[in-house]
C-alpha cells in the first residue's frame, strides 16, 4: 500500500488542530497508510519509504518554522537522487502573510524535484474553522489521488 507522510510543525493547539485535520482527512480517503511525524523526528529514510508527502508549517519571521528547515537540512542531500517527481503539498499556518515560507519551501522542493499536487494552503489571519476543513480536504484530496494512482 502506499504511504502519504505528514511532515508537520505543530507548536500551538490550532496548529495542531490543523494537522489532525489533516490526518483525519487522509485516512477518511482510505487505500493508503497515512503517517504522521515531527520534522525534527523525520529522517531521510521517512520519505524514502514515503510515496507523498504533506508539509505543514507555521510562518515565523517571514519563513517556514526553523524545525521545518531543519528538516530539509538533514534530508535533502540523502533525498536528492531517490525522490525525485515525488507529489508534495504544502499547508501553512499564517498570522498576516505566509508567502516567504511558500516562496522558501518551492525553492527547495524545486532542487529536490518534487511535484506540487495542489497549490500551497495558507491559512491566514485570526484562526476560522473552515482553515480545519480545508486541511482535512487537503488530506482527503491527497491521499485519495495517490491511492488512486493519479498522483
Ligand atoms: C516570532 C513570530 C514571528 C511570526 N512571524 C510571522 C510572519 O512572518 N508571517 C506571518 O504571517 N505570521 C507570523 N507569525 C504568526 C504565526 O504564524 C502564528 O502565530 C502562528 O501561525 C500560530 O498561530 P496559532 O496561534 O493560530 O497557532 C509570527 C509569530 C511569531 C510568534
Amino acid at each position: 500500500m502506499k504511504q502519504l507522510l505528514i511532515i508537520s510543525h505543530a507548536p500551538s493547539p490550532n496548529t495542531r488542530c490543523l494537522r489532525d485535520a489533516l490526518i483525519a482527512g487522509a485516512e477518511a480517503a482510505g487505500g493508503v497508510t497515512v503517517r504522521s511525524k515531527a520534522p525534527l523526528d523525520t529522517v531521510a529514510d521517512d520519505v524514502l519509504d514515503a510515496h507523498g508527502v504533506i508539509l505543514s508549517t507555521p510562518e515565523n519571521l517571514a519563513y517556514m518554522s526553523g524545525a521545518l528547515k531543519d528538516f530539509f537540512d538533514r534530508c535533502y542531500n540523502p533525498c536528492l537522487d531517490e525522490t525525485q517527481g515525488m507529489p508534495y503539498a504544502l499547508q501553512v499556518r499564517a498570522g498576516t502573510d505566509g508567502t516567504g515560507t511558500c516562496k522558501a519551501v518551492d525553492r527547495i522542493v524545486t532542487g529536490l524535484r518534487w511535484q506540487a499536487i495542489a497549490e500551497p494552503l495558507i491559512c491566514r489571519g485570526d484562526f476560522r474553522d473552515e482553515f480545519e476543513e480545508q486541511c482535512r480536504e487537503l488530506g482527503e484530496t491527497f491521499a485519495t489521488a495517490l491511492g488512486e494512482g493519479i498522483v
